[in-house]
This record gives C-alpha cells, sequence and structure tokens, in this order.
C-alpha cells in the first residue's frame, strides 16, 4: 500500500539519479513545497550548480528533475521561472534607478507593475532605507544584494532560489534580513530554498538543511526549531 504523504510534506522538487558533468551527482531528494531549505556546503561543493539545475538554467546530463509532478524538461524556461525565481549569488543590477531595478523581474515576466507605496514596502523588507528615484548603482555591494532580493520578492514567486542571499552583509543586518525574508516567505506560502555558507544560518531559518560535499549530498537534517 502506498502512504499518502500529508499535504505540507508535498515535493516541490524531486531529484532521481542527477548528474552534471563529473560535478554533481544527486541519487535521490526531495524539496518540500511551502518549506525553507537550506543547502550548505563548502566553496566549489555544487551549490549554485544545483540551484541551477533547478531553474533549468542548465540541464541535467543524466536522471530527471521534477517540478511538483512535472519534467523539467516538459515545461519551457519561461514558464518555469514565472513561478520558479532564482536570485544569482552576485547580484544583477541594471542601469537606472532603484524603481526600474525593483520592477525589471516583472516586467521581464510581463507581470503587472505595483505602485511605489509597495516597492518602499519591499525596500523597508530588506532594511534597505533608499528613495526610488536613487541610481541603483551607487549602492554598496550588501545593499545591492538586498535590492536584488527585493526584486525576487516583488515577483511572489511560488518557489524562491536564493544563491547565497545575505552574503555580502554583516552578521546584524544578515540576522535582521534573512528574519524578515522567511517571515515574508512564509506568510506568502512560498516554498524558499536558500544556499548559504553558514551552519548557523541554516540552523536558524530553515527547516531542512542539505549538506553537499564534492557534489554529493552526505546529509540531510531536519530542524524543529526553525
Ligand atoms: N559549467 C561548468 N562546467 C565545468 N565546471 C563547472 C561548471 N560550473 C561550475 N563548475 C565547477 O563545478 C564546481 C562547483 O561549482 P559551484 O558553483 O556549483 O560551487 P558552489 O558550491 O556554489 O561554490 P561557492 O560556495 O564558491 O559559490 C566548481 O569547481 C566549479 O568550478
Ligand atoms: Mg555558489
Amino acid at each position: 500500500m502506498r502512504m499518502e504523504s500529508p499535504d505540507s510534506e508535498k515535493p516541490v522538487f524531486t531529484l532521481n539519479k542527477v548528474k552534471f558533468k563529473d560535478i554533481l551527482y544527486i541519487k535521490k531528494l526531495t524539496i518540500k513545497e511551502k518549506k525553507t531549505t537550506a543547502i550548505v556546503g563548502r566553496s566549489g561543493s555544487g551549490k549554485t550548480t544545483l540551484l541551477k539545475l533547478l531553474n533549468k538554467l542548465i540541464s541535467p546530463y543524466g536522471g530527471t528533475i521534477y517540478y511538483r509532478d512535472i519534467p523539467l524538461e516538459a515545461i519551457d524556461a519561461v514558464t518555469l521561472r514565472r513561478e520558479v525565481v532564482m536570485m544569482p549569488q552576485t547580484p544583477v543590477i541594471f542601469e537606472g534607478n532603484i524603481r526600474e531595478n525593483l520592477l525589471i523581474g516583472l516586467k521581464f515576466s510581463e507581470k503587472k507593475l505595483p505602485p511605489d507605496n509597495k516597492l518602499m514596502d519591499m525596500l523597508h523588507v530588506v532594511g534597505l532605507d533608499k528613495k526610488l528615484d536613487e541610481p541603483a548603482h551607487r549602492l554598496s555591494g550588501g545593499e545591492k544584494q538586498r535590492l536584488a532580493l527585493a526584486r525576487v520578492m516583488l515577483m511572489e514567486p511560488r518557489v524562491w532560489l536564493l544563491d547565497e542571499p545575505s552574503s555580502a552583509l554583516d552578521k546584524d543586518t544578515e540576522d535582521l534580513v534573512m528574519q524578515k525574508v522567511v517571515d515574508f516567505g512564509r506568510r506568502n506560502e512560498s516554498s524558499i530554498v536558500f544556499v548559504t555558507h553558514s551552519s548557523p544560518m541554516a540552523w536558524k531559518y530553515a527547516e531542512e538543511m542539505i549538506e553537499i560535499e564534492n557534489g554529493e549530498i552526505v546529509s540531510i537534517k531536519q530542524n524543529q526549531h526553525a
């Protein structure tokens, strides 16, 4: 008899014998829907490669990745990225002001553009005390990172893939921003997958922690306290 898992335990991604070059091999992995999952591991272990596979920026050499019940090869990348949005490890900042940079993700995916007060609210969530008309290129590295994070959240994706979203922040700011971001995601019932170098961050905010070493999963830990 097959056991039905409760609704909250449904996978958002299922990976089966997924291989990418000689960099990554994942025999089996499920990422849960509406949960916060951390991916931890040393530099070069394959964390970014895994996120890119989930967002179809790269395709596996073997095996299958399912988004919910659908194999990724059956979903076109643009459709997938309307629901699954990735924040790259190095924030991409475009010419123009903060407002334009916030709206660009929504424009690309042809979604409705929100009014300024909603943009300001989002800057507040990431703790960025700046005017919408300020040029974005003047921002510091950590501020650019937070701008990129606000851009992803404005898109209200079903799944967030965040590649070291707080790596350029000092400890206190990191903690503040991560708390607000995870709260926001949970309120919106989003599934959050974030990469981090920091085990304390993973322990604090993730319900599940996946550890990668040399392109393979070495542990999956559940966290009751997140
Ligand atoms: N397209 C590619 N072709 C060949 N090698 C690659 C490719 N992409 C990444 N690599 C290599 O695969 C390994 C894993 O890279 P990846 O970017 O996934 O690591 P990471 O865990 O995200 O590291 P970091 O914490 O430094 O960001 C690295 O050694 C990298 O040089
Ligand atoms: Mg990386």
